[in-house]
């Protein structure tokens, strides 16, 4: 296993770099049923959009190779999280191997692994290609504004947003990461600076209020997220603050990218307000580790994803290239070529 892949197939077990451990521990957890697949996404051992739908593909194979029922094991994966497509869009491509398959049981078993190392393998690519197609819009010596954690981590490797970030660096950009910290979770502060730090990539964790702040001050020169779902209109769900960073964005002039596997593109969906957004634990807000700093009785409300109004969107870059406004027309167009490549 490299040093971030965030999942490996082993010897018939599914391996996940433990996310919640980090910056303190690099644990990996080996997981051998489907039930154990969707406690490790609910209790985000295992979290970001493609990640999380390669892990639940793999559940399906350790479903088969047990011989539990795929319906089952599809239904229970499919109820881990709401609002990251991807879970379902390869849920959905491991149904299409499972549902009326004509042959044994062995026959299925590598039927439904080739289908998810595919999967797999298909992410690295995909967030490669964002990368590249990224590159003419990075300047040099670029200060680049993250939110939440898209890289190797929240990936099967490499990253979508903080991939772009990765391969500017690589070009020699001498580009600069300010990565918001990303309450409640943090993904910024402990996993964003980490991969970072573990790539020599130069970065300043900042809290999520001071990105204003920072454009104001700093001059960034672009902000790029990744995304959860993509509605057929641009609408995009990411990380609780994305909003906010956008709005901070637009009024400072900062040129705001999503950067996004094709599977992230849900064109079923209309618009974002149709895009199922989860609310998590109060205890992600209430207490900071097991210290609590909300008082006991008060009400919190805790949306761990929000919506980006296309409008608040510059440019949308997939592995098939760059949507631009108007997303009803170029998204619909991106997701053919993807399909044709
Ligand atoms: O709740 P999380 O940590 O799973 O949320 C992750 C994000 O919002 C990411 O920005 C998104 O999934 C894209 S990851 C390439």
């Amino acid at each position: 296993m490299s040093t971030f892949r965030s999942i490996a197939w082993e010897g018939g077990r599914l391996v996940l770099l433990d996310q919640r451990r980090i910056p303190e521990e690099k644990t990996f957890l080996e997981l051998e049923t489907p039930g154990e697949v969707a406690e490790a996404i609910r209790t985000m051992a295992v979290r970001g959009a493609p990640a999380i739908g390669a892990a639940a593909a793999f559940g399906v194979v350790l479903a088969a190779r047990r011989g539990e029922d795929l319906e089952a094991a599809d239904a229970r994966l499919r109820a881990s999280r709401p609002t990251a497509v991807n879970l379902f869009w390869a849920l959905d491509r491991m149904k299409r191997v499972w549902a009326g398959f004509a042959g044994g049981r062995e026959e299925l078993v590598g039927a439904l692994e080739a289908e998810a190392l595919k999967i797999a393998e298909e992410d690295v690519a995909a967030n490669k290609a964002i990368g590249r197609n990224a590159l003419p819009l990075i300047p040099d010596e670029a200060k680049i504004l993250h939110h939440c954690n898209t890289g190797s981590l929240a990936t099967v490797d490499y990253g979508t947003a903080l991939g772009i970030i990765r391969i500017a660096h690589e070009a020699g950009k001498k580009v600069h990461a300010f990565l918001d910290e990303t309450r409640p979770r943090l993904q910024g502060a402990r996993l964003s600076a980490w991969e970072l730090r573990e790539l020599g990539i130069p970065h300043t964790v900042i809290a999520d209020g001071a990105s204003g702040h920072v454009m104001q001050k700093f001059g960034i020169d672009l902000v790029v997220v990744g995304a959860d779902r993509i509605a057929r209109n641009g609408d995009t769900a990411n990380k609780i603050g994305t909003y906010n960073l956008a709005l901070a964005a637009r009024y400072h002039g900062v040129p705001f990218y999503v950067a996004a596997p094709t599977s992230t593109i849900d064109l079923e969906t209309a618009a974002g307000a149709e895009i199922p957004i989860e609310e998590r634990s109060p205890e992600e807000l209430t207490h900071c580790g097991p210290v609590r700093v909300v008082p006991e009785g008060s009400p919190v409300y805790n949306p761990a994803f929000d919506v980006t109004p296309a409008e608040l969107i510059t440019a949308i870059v997939t592995e098939a290239g760059l949507a631009y406004p108007p997303f009803e027309e170029s998204l619909p167009a991106l997701v053919r070529k993807a399909k044709e490549e």
